[in-house]
């Protein structure tokens, strides 16, 4: 019993010093030479509310490590904990496109264990939060590449997690749109106090929103260096102070993939 309550509190203790533990974290796949080391000993915490961007050349390990916190496979070492379970946004909506808007968003709340009753003007709420009221009864295919990536945020948030994981949800956009789309992100993020771990290899975008920008090297995946970004919200892409320490990063990001003979 004591033993427990104990455990029962040291949990309590770590649920509020961090929205995600990753602690010596290592990932191998099997290979056709045998087993290829992606990531190497990675450790990183999230603090809760935090928003740290993951900054990493293509096929460094972004997606592996941020599959590993959703849970979506296990590490082959070191462990990972989150606060509760987190939300997943990809760069594909991966809404369901038979549903509305509105529907769509009603059945990340149905899973969530929201009365039938409330997940209307819930899912209403969620839409006017990034900015999409009036959509509600729109199926899919009658929205824009950026209206849907609002909807999958909508349908995110639906889940009322702690942890927000997003992987490269917003490339397949138009540059305006981004920009839009990280202005009204950096928002609901102020608004709502998630955490967001937010995976890109676009160094602009990780300086635009981040407090923090962890950049991964190549082959295997080990944390090169992180920044804290000390500049106020809201930035824009352009502000000088982002485009200074923009370009400082993409420096240490050539070198890493010029160390690993990438192009
Ligand atoms: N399920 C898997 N089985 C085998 N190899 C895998 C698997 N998933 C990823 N890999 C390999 O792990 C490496 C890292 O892939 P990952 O998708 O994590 O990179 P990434 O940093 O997200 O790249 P990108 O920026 O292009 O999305 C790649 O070499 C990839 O081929
Ligand atoms: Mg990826």
């Amino acid at each position: 019993m004591a033993t427990t309550l104990a455990k029962a509190a040291e949990g309590a203790v770590a649920e509020r010093t961090h929205a995600a533990r990753i602690e010596h974290v290592s990932k191998s796949f099997p290979g056709p030479a045998g087993s290829q080391l992606v990531l190497d000993d990675i450790s990183l915490d999230v603090a809760p509310g935090e928003f740290v961007t993951l900054l990493g050349a293509s096929g460094c390990g972004k997606s592996t490590l941020l599959n590993l916190v959703a849970g979506l496979d296990k590490p082959s070492a070191g462990r990972i904990e989150t606060a509760g379970r987190p939300a997943l946004m990809f760069q594909e909506h991966a809404l369901f496109p038979w549903l509305t808007a509105g529907k769509n968003i009603e059945l990340a709340l149905r899973l969530r264990g929201v009365a039938k009753a409330d997940r209307k003007p819930e899912a209403e709420r969620l839409l006017e939060l990034v900015r999409l009221g009036g959509a509600y009864g729109k199926r899919v295919h009658e929205l824009s590449g950026g209206m849907r990536q609002r909807v999958a945020l909508a349908r995110a948030l639906a889940q009322d997690s702690r942890l927000l994981l997003m992987d490269e949800p917003f490339a397949a956009l138009d540059a305006i749109t981004r920009d839009v789309l990280h202005g009204e992100l950096t928002r609901i993020w102020a608004e709502t106090g998630v955490s967001v771990l937010f995976v890109t290899h676009n160094v602009r975008e990780a300086v635009r929103l981040a407090e923090r920008v962890v950049l991964l090297s190549s082959r295997p995946g080990r944390i090169a260096k992180e920044w804290t970004v000390d500049i106020a919200q809201p930035r824009r892409i352009e502000d000088a102070d982002v485009a200074e320490l923009s370009l400082e990063i993409t420096e240490h990001l050539r070198g890493e993939i010029r160390r690993h003979g990438q192009h």
